[in-house]
């Protein structure tokens, strides 16, 4: 029976994102994790975990003086996270009342929108140019007095494209009355970091996960870095247990292995070239990437491209419905077996839906 119970009126009107879960077979390069696995340390300590890990509230204060070791920082500047989608979450929380603007670079990451319009507040979206760069001039042009919060992924996903410290900087100066956050998920693969102003800037926060280079996507653990008073805030809002005990038990171990994040990084800049080297071979417009995955246009052939390689065992992420994104797809790479394998399939799928490359709808620039 319905009680005639209503949500706000900004989760009403909020669209639905559901992400292409469910069936996830095979190899996945559809949703930028690390398909190789994670650090063997990791599994050594969740294997040698204890009744107590598990029947205990968990402490995040030790995590985050982990963390905060690790980059470089005061533990009182960070703050760790369900995964960077909470942090995201948590600076919406905290800094966006409705009739505040939150502005974004688009194509880009979903859940800032989603978070954003769910406070109530207005989403202003900037649209990246044709080439997919990163629009620092038209984003600094649609600040106003009511932005209050600004999210910009360096590297961008689906483009892989990356913002300079300059624009960035900028854009934080600009806009004093607003929180900007920085979201470094993909730092790892490219692009520079803006980690060394934390402290000197108090609107700025930077976000990282270990969702992707670490290969804990599962654990849900990401850290929100930031001014100590403005991290005090987000606290407020944060449950005090946000973080589960078995990934901050798993935490050091993972930070302790720098060893595994470089050999599996490195075998993804291999694997991102050879696929770029691929793509030009080919004729089939591309964009350049910084991040562990590059988006490439195959226009009319998208939707037969897509399940011919699920049909092959590996799943590729459909872009097309983002903005500016018409007709693409998304190819994360995993490490160098995975590689020889996607650059195996690859030309027997294309070959099999008869697939003739695909001019770009506007001029773009296709080199690497
Ligand atoms: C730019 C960006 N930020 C954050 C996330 C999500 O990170 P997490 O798994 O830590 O919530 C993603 C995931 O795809 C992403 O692309």
């Amino acid at each position: 029976m319905s009680t005639g119970l209503r949500a706000r009126r900004a989760v009403e009107t909020l669209k639905e994102y559901h992400p292409p879960l469910g069936g996830r077979e095979g190899l996945r390069l559809d949703f930028n994790e690390n398909v190789d696995g994670c650090s063997p340390r990791v599994l050594e300590t969740l294997h040698s975990m204890t009744a107590e890990t598990l029947n205990k509230y968990p402490e995040r204060e030790p995590g985050e003086q982990a963390v905060a070791r690790h980059l470089g920082v005061d533990a009182a500047q960070v703050l760790l996270t369900n995964g960077v989608d909470e942090a995201i979450h948590l600076l919406a929380e905290t800094y966006l009342e409705p009739g505040d603007e939150a502005l974004i670079a688009v194509p880009t990451f979903s859940m800032y929108e989603i978070y954003a319009l769910a406070t109530g507040a207005a989403v202003r979206s900037v649209q990246s140019g044709e080439e997919l760069k990163f629009p620092a001039k038209d984003l600094m042009r649609a600040i106003t007095p009511q932005t209050r919060l600004i999210c910009v992924a360096n590297p961008n996903n689906p483009t892989g494209a990356i913002a300079t410290c300059d624009e960035l900087l900028a854009i934080v100066h600009a806009a004093p009355q607003a929180a900007v956050l920085i979201d470094e998920a993909y730092i790892h693969f490219g692009g520079e970091s803006l980690l060394r102003e934390i402290g000197g800037i108090d609107n700025l926060f930077i976000s990282r996960t270990f969702s992707k280079a670490y290969g804990l996507a599962g654990f849900r653990l990401g850290a929100l870095v930031g001014s100590a008073g403005q991290l005090k805030m987000l606290r407020r809002v944060a449950s005090p247990y946000n973080v589960n005990g078995v990934a901050l038990t798993c935490l050091a171990a993972a930070l302790d292995d720098g060893e595994y994040i470089s050999s599996y990084v490195a075998q993804v800049l291999e694997g991102r070239s050879e696929l770029e080297r691929f793509y030009r071979e080919r004729n089939i417009p591309y964009w350049p990437s910084q991040a562990n995955f590059v988006l490439a246009y195959f226009g009319e052939y998208r939707k037969e491209f897509i399940s011919e390689m699920r049909e092959r065992g590996i799943l590729v992420r459909d872009r097309n419905s983002d903005p500016g994104c018409a007709g693409c797809v998304r190819i994360t790479l995993g490490n160098r077996q995975q590689t020889a394998r996607l650059l195996r399939e690859l030309p027997e799928a294309l070959a099999s839906i008869g697939f003739a490359p695909q001019s770009l709808p506007v001029p773009s620039t296709k080199e690497a």
